[in-house]
């Protein structure tokens, strides 16, 4: 049997149960912009020069992938941990940097064109705002803000300072949201209002329970400026390596990873405007290690035109990390790298349900009367390669190294940013919204017009 011999209702039954078994999709490895392998070597006066705050697991992370970026250079690093000097010079492949504890002799150095902020969510708001004082363009970790405030204080340093703000999310990058955005703007989905994501994960490690290192201690590390405006207390490592559990240095499951899926999502949808409305609901079922944070999160909200449900869990992790688009004319799955989109099943059908509550004779005049007025369309009218098409980026690709390089090409050409301040004030707000309804068991709403989370 050709593809070409197949009825339209042959079509429907072989196709679904094809596409149900992972068959007849088009894979295409999609091609890297190489935004940061520049063609040819950058000048030393184009050389974008910055510091970097805060060299923990993120930051030497961060550090790693400019390696790959042109025309860039690590000049300096400052962090409140001794030993995340060393891991930080590391990172850049041995390279010999200023280091210090005071970030504030960084913000001070006249050859710093851009700072990286990796430090814990708390911090953000201060080093963003005196980053932009001085004059410095700021690449800011996720989520930008710890409360609705510390992102409004930011956006205005920012705005004022007229400095470019790139926050952290690095999926906005990709290759993989690009096609994803692709399918979006095309209109192939059709009418879309359910969109779901989440990021299950199933370790110790993925619920941030990370080893203390032998080293630490109040000798090593400047516990006191670490906790910033949080309540005194003494000296607690769990408290400095697994800050995410605690609501006055981070924002739990929602602002560690509800943020790359609403970024994810606002990316995608072109959505510019934080969620209207949302619920959220959970538990904590396992890790009752004295965090405050819930290990299982799930928050439905409300935009203008689509519904979105997320939801992390830290004991299955069966999904990973997932996205649906649930549109009238076709269904666009991410999960973790592989992006799919699958057409609905559009070809009219006969009523096949309630007409069994009919009498035979009227079934079988309706059956003949629509036949007779939908006839098979002709072989060939029709291709069964329109089922689903699967998108993949190339092995090793690095969605940070390109988030990095769009930041600094921004800095040099002074472009607009993939992720800006304002994109990022509004994923985050939705994150204080999951967490505001979790905490307050009760639905929240966003004031636009008071720029406030309050209760519905
Ligand atoms: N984009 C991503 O995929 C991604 C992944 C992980 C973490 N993050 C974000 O990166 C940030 C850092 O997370 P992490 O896991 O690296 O945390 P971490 O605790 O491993 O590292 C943070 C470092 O910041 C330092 N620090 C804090 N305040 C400082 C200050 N005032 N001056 C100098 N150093 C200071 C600390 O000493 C610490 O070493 C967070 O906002 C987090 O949400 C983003």
């Amino acid at each position: 049997m050709t593809k070409n011999s197949l009825t339209r209702r042959d079509f429907m039954r072989v196709g679904a149960g094809a596409a149900a078994a992972g068959v007849a999709a088009k894979v295409t490895i999609l091609e890297p912009l190489r935004l940061w392998a520049s063609p040819r070597p950058v000048p030393p006066s184009d050389t974008v020069r910055f510091a970097i705050i805060g060299t923990g697991v993120e930051g030497c992370t961060l550090l790693n992938a400019t390696l790959p970026v042109s025309g860039v250079e690590c000049v300096a690093a400052a962090d409140l941990y001794d030993s995340r000097h060393i891991a930080a010079k590391e990172a850049l492949g041995g390279k010999e940097i200023e280091t210090t504890r005071e970030y504030r002799r960084l913000l001070e150095r006249k050859d710093v064109d851009a700072i990286i902020c990796a430090t814990p969510d708390h911090w953000h708001r201060r080093i963003v705002v005196e980053a932009a004082q001085a004059g410095k363009d700021v690449y800011c970790e996720k989520p930008m803000s710890h409360s609705v405030e510390d992102g409004l204080a930011m956006i205005e340093a920012v705005q004022k300072n007229n400095r470019i703000c790139q926050i952290g999310s690095q999926r906005v990058s990709s290759i993989l949201y690009a096609k994803a955005k692709e399918i979006w703007d095309s209109g192939k989905l059709g009418m879309v209002d359910t969109i779901e994501a989440a990021w299950d994960r199933n370790t110790d490690s993925g619920a941030w329970v990370y080893p203390v290192p032998p080293d630490a201690g109040t000798q090593t590390i400047d516990w006191d400026t670490w906790l910033d405006g949080a309540p005194k207390i003494p000296f607690d490592p769990i408290r400095f390596f697994r800050w995410r559990c605690y609501r006055d240095y981070g924002a739990g499951l929602a602002g560690d990873l509800f943020v790359h899926l609403l970024s994810g999502i606002h990316f995608v949808t072109g959505t510019n405007q934080p969620a209207q409305r949302a619920l959220s609901t959970g538990g904590l079922y396992h890790y009752k290690d004295g965090r405050e944070f819930p290990d299982l999160l799930w928050t439905m909200y409300d935009y203008p035109n689509f519904q979105v449900v997320l939801r992390c869990n830290h004991n299955n992790n069966t999904e990973g990390e997932f996205f649906g688009f649930y549109g009238k004319t076709g269904t666009m799955i991410i999960r973790g790298s592989t992006l799919t989109y699958k057409p609905q099943a559009s070809c009219h059908q006969p009523e096949d349900y309630s007409i069994y509550g009919w009498p035979k004779k009227l079934r079988d005049e309706y059956l003949a009367k629509w036949t007779k007025e939908h006839p098979e369309p002709k072989p060939g009218d029709f291709k069964i390669d329109e089922d689903s098409e699967v998108f993949t980026p190339p092995p090793n690709y690095s969605d940070m190294s390109d988030h990095l390089a769009n930041f600094f090409h921004a800095v040099r050409t002074r472009q607009p940013v993939v992720e800006n301040d304002v994109f990022g004030s509004y994923t985050a707000i939705g994150c204080h919204m999951s967490n505001s309804s979790y905490f307050n068991r009760t639905v929240v709403v966003w004031d636009a017009a008071a720029k406030k989370i309050r209760s519905a």
